[in-house]
Formats: structure tokens, sequence, C-alpha cells
């Protein structure tokens, strides 16, 4: 199974994210859009692994979130990997306190001790709204004119959500497996 770990994104950001998308979808450009379902801030990513995995997965996880709490959030800006200039997946960034790194880097550490090793790349807090088609491109500027779609609202990280994503001719769906709320 090809499992992440997540923040989903809630009510008020989702409708914000929701109204980006919508408006970015009707530009036409070359960019297959996540769907509406499933928004999340991804904290890390363990590619596919054995189904006997899921129960030391788990566990490391219960660990690195047993004292987190609720995470008081914020949308960002409209980015991009790995830069603007070259845009091949697009996010709207994320404003969080220092306890989400806290919480990211204690995820980091105990999945390391469990065989799966860091992300090279610093952790940039996003959510990701597509990934543009191998070979095109994006209009210039074309991010710049949606910078202000949407409001930087505030919102909160309430659970980690451990995903499986499971490919479908649709794209990919992300089925939730196991659920930790913080402040529990
Ligand atoms: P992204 O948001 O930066 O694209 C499911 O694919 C989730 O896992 C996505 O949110 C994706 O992050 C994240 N992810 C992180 N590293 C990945 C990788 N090497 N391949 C696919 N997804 C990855």
């Amino acid at each position: 199974m090809r499992l992440f770990v997540a923040v989903p994104v809630p009510d008020p950001a989702r409708v914000q994210i929701l109204k980006l998308l919508s408006e970015l979808r009707a530009a036409g450009w070359p960019v297959r859009w996540v769907h509406d379902e499933g928004l999340h801030m991804t904290l890390k990513f363990f590619g596919e692994v054995g189904p006997e995995r899921l129960d030391v997965i788990a566990e490391a996880l219960r660990y690195a979130a047993d004292d987190a709490g609720i995470l008081a959030l914020q949308l960002g800006d409209l980015g991009a990997f790995p830069s603007r200039s070259r845009p091949r997946v697009l996010w709207v960034g994320v404003t969080a306190p220092p306890a989400l790194e806290l919480l990211q880097d204690r995820i980091e550490r105990g999945c390391e001790a469990i065989g799966f090793p860091p992300e090279g790349a610093p952790f940039q807090p996003h959510i990701t709204l597509g990934r543009v088609r191998e070979g095109q491109r994006l209009p210039p500027k074309g991010l710049d004119e949606h910078a202000d779609s949407f409001d930087r609202v505030a919102f909160a990280g309430q659970e980690l959500v451990l995903y499986e994503s499971v490919l479908t001719t649709g794209g990919p769906r992300y089925e939730p497996r196991l659920t930790l709320e913080f402040g529990h």
C-alpha cells in the first residue's frame, strides 16, 4: 500500500481552497488538479509499504502525536515546487506555529527508527492543488493572477491521518486508514 501521513484541511480553509481550485480549473491550464475531497497537508510520505508494517507505523505516529495539541494554522500564499518561475507542483502554503515543526520532526525521527529515512528537503508546509502535466507549462504570471483569489483564513489542525493513496483511472484517491486526534 502507498501511505502518507497528513493533517486534513477543515473548513473554513477548505472552502477557500475549493473556491481557488474552481477558478484555477476554469483557467484551462495543463494541470492535473487534486480532487475536492481529501485536501491535506502532508507531514511524511512513506511510499509503497507492506501491510504488515501498518502496526509499527501506527505506533510511531501515536507516539509522535501523543502530546500534540490542536494547531493554529493559516493559509499562506500560492506557490510552486521547484519554484514559482518553473512551476511543476502548485500549492497553497500554510503558516504554522513552531509546534507543527516539532510534530513533523518527531514523526521523521520516529519513522527513521522503524526504517523510513527522512526526506532530504526541509519541511515546507503546503496543500497541493495540482501538478503541471509532463512537458507542459503554465502561462507566464499565471500564478500571480490568482494570488488574491482566496482569503488567507485561519483554521485548526485537529488530527493526524494516515492515508492510503489508491491509484484509480481518475487519479489517486486518499483513503484514511488511521486517525489520531490532537489534544487527547
Ligand atoms: P505533495 O503535496 O508535495 O505533492 C500523496 O501523494 C501525498 O504525499 C501528496 O500530498 C504528496 O506531497 C506527498 N508526497 C511527498 N513525497 C512524495 C513522493 N515522493 N511521491 C508522491 N507523493 C509524495
